[in-house]
């Protein structure tokens, strides 16, 4: 973790993985944090880690079922402590309205949501979220920018990056 940017109330943390696994395991960080309500945007392109990070947060929330990327479906829900909605909005057609078509405020009534392509939500579930983005460093390398503007998510953000400290995985 480094590099803690504060411009106004956007706050932002770099978290470089290494591996795969890293990944999976930053993404299972996340999960004590997460709460009924909550919405992670993942962004970042084709191969960046997104599922990768899904498998490691469903695993921490103790979902028995097996995260598969929900390309197709566009949205697959795990069961666990609370009930992780998992979608991707790459193959959304132009000028759909996922927070209608999927369901979302009805998930998000029951449970949280981690979205791939989540910079296609629309601006009410996107500004109070927890933003990741991946970039490709190299081909086992990924940097990881995790940033919040407002309210749960500047909260998750603050907890989340303390455990990914505590955890010893870092830049
Ligand atoms: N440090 C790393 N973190 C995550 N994945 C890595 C890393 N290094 C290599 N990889 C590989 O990169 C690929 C990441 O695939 P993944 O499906 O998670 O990407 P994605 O961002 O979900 O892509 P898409 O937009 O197609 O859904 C996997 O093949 C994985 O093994
Ligand atoms: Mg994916």
């Amino acid at each position: 973790v480094s590099g803690r940017d504060s411009s106004a109330a956007e706050q932002a943390v770099r978290i470089v993985s290494g591996t795969p696994e890293q990944t999976e395991r930053i993404g299972q960080t996340l999960a004590p944090s997460l709460q009924p309500g909550d919405v992670i945007a993942l962004s970042g392109p084709l191969g960046a880690g997104k599922t990768r990070f899904v498998i490691g947060l469903a695993r921490g929330l103790n979902a028995a079922a097996r995260v598969r990327s929900p390309s197709f479906t566009l949205v697959n829900e795990y069961g666990g402590r609370i009930k992780l909605a998992h979608v991707d909005l790459y193959r959304l057609e132009e000028g759909a309205n996922a927070q209608a078509s999927l369901g979302l405020d009805e998930r998000l009534e029951l449970g949280a949501l981690v979205v791939e392509w989540g910079e296609r939500l629309p601006h009410a579930l996107l500004d109070p979220a927890l933003h990741i983005t991946f970039d490709l460093v190299s081909e086992q390398s990924r940097a990881l920018t995790a940033s919040a503007g407002a309210g749960r998510g500047l909260e998750l953000l603050a907890a989340w990056t303390c455990l990914v400290r505590e955890s010893g995985d870092k830049a």
